[in-house]
């Protein structure tokens, strides 16, 4: 079959590199994509949302299913704009409809699901400009540190933890008074979790469901788990707390009762759900949920991934998903970003790349995150810009060995961390 598979970065480059090892793939689109996909599949220059030129795309090109990487094309309704079209209807779209969107797009949407089924989640007020008073009553009641959320969509600015009382009344009033435009015309204010966090990515036909290797990944840019927060620096896979006991509890507690949730308020869902979970003494509760596979943990997962992906999302897509198990790779997995010197603040692009065929020589598989080509020279076009990725015995062995590679990669103001997996 032809795939359509819209992102462009090192998760859509994960995804581009399972897909393309399918014997049932004919031919591999990848819209925008980037230097990497371009090697394991053709890019086509149309943003992922572009829905008008995706579908005219897709029906040129007789398009059998359509994988959506990023949360915006799903939030946007993608799902819907390709059922809709009589056109278009037979093409497959892996992801959600509009409407299940929303446990992303709607971290308020999200809370109150949760709370309708019994889905262990902190404790939270939602709040409006209208119901300013009564949230600093709440801030009042919690200890510290406080946690505010804006409902929408903010690529990942969102969240704010306040160590102190002031800051974080000061910062709620910010928030609602426009802080994130739209996006916190509503914001949660919600009881701070202390634990471990891990990321489970379940795919689902809607009925039935799969989990795939649990993984962990590390978000702020400086080494401990200090400094700013960014699109993420690394994975590991698997998580050695999320073992048997602890994943039935996520079983029975989040999955089953979100996928059966979704089904009973006649929520269509046929695509990715990724829970971030936080491992409360043992305990999981949801932090969020995300309607899509994650960055950088996909990079990783897609290492451990021993299945046909694409069989997979044919059970997705056939609704029959129980008859199209998982099946692991023993091997431990590992993901070192590789950035852009100042990332995740001001940082320069068009540097050029040097050393990749060598450190690929060296066993471990480079997936590219903001990469651009030109004139046959790969240059940075990103804050991340490579995802240096390996398998190891052990997830020690896995990391040493993307450091090795990690190395031998060079381009100006490359900055890595080197303690990616330290709190496991
Ligand atoms: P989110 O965008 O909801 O995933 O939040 C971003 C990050 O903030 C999470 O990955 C957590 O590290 C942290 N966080 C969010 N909610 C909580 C909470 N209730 N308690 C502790 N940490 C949280
Ligand atoms: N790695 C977290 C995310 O993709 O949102």
């Amino acid at each position: 079959m032809n795939i359509l598979l819209l992102g462009s970065g090192g998760r859509e480059h994960a995804l581009a590199w399972k897909i393309a090892q399918s014997n049932k793939v004919e031919k591999l689109y990848i819209a925008p994509g980037n230097a990497g996909t371009g090697r394991v599949g053709e890019n086509v220059d149309i943003r992922a949302t572009d829905f008008p030129r995706l579908k005219a795309f897709a029906l040129e090109r007789g398009i059998d299913m359509v994988v959506v990487g990023p949360e915006d094309p799903l939030v946007q309704g993608i799902y819907d704009a390709f059922q809709e079209d009589e056109a278009t209807r037979h093409i497959a779209v892996i992801g959600p409809t509009r409407s299940g969107a929303r446990l992303e797009g709607s971290k308020d949407f999200a809370k109150a699901f949760m709370l309708r089924h019994g889905i262990p989640t902190a404790r939270h007020l939602s709040v409006t400009r209208d119901t300013l008073a009564a949230g600093l009553d709440f801030l009042a009641t919690l200890p510290a540190p406080y946690v505010l959320k804006a409902d929408g969509l903010c690529a990942g600015k969102g969240v704010l933890i306040l160590p102190t009382l002031d800051e974080a009344r000061r910062e709620l009033e910010a928030m609602l008074g426009g802080m994130f435009g739209d996006a916190s015309a509503t914001v949660l204010i919600e009881e701070y979790l202390s634990g471990i966090e891990c990321s489970v990515f379940v795919l689902t036909d809607g009925t039935h469901y799969q989990v795939l290797p649990v993984a962990k990944d590390y978000k702020r840019v400086g080494e401990g788990d200090t400094g700013l927060n960014t699109g993420g620096m690394g994975s590991v896979t698997p998580v050695p707390f999320a073992d048997d006991a602890f994943m039935q509890k996520v079983r029975t507690r989040i999955i089953e009762p979100t996928v059966n949730g979704l089904h009973d308020e006649g929520i269509l869902y046929k695509g990715f759900i990724f829970l971030g979970l936080m491992n409360v003494g043992g305990e999981p509760y949801v932090i969020e949920y995300n309607v899509r596979m994650g960055d950088p943990e996909t990079e990783s997962v897609m290492l451990r991934l021993k299945s046909d992906l694409v069989d997979l999302l044919e059970g997705v897509r056939d609704g029959n998903l129980d008859q199209h198990p998982v099946e692991e790779d023993p091997r431990a997995a590992a993901c070192v970003m590789l950035v852009s010197g100042g990332y995740p603040e001001a940082y320069e692009k068009g540097k050029p790349i040097a050393g990749l065929d060598e450190a690929e020589a060296t066993g471990s598989i480079l997936f590219h995150a903001g990469t651009t080509e030109k004139d046959g020279q790969v240059l940075t076009n990103g804050g991340r810009v490579l995802a240096v990725c390996s398998y190891g015995a052990t997830k020690e062995e896995a990391l040493e060995q993307s450091y090795r590679a990690a190395r031998l990669v060079q381009f100006d103001r490359k900055y890595f961390r080197r303690d990616i997996g330290f709190d496991l």
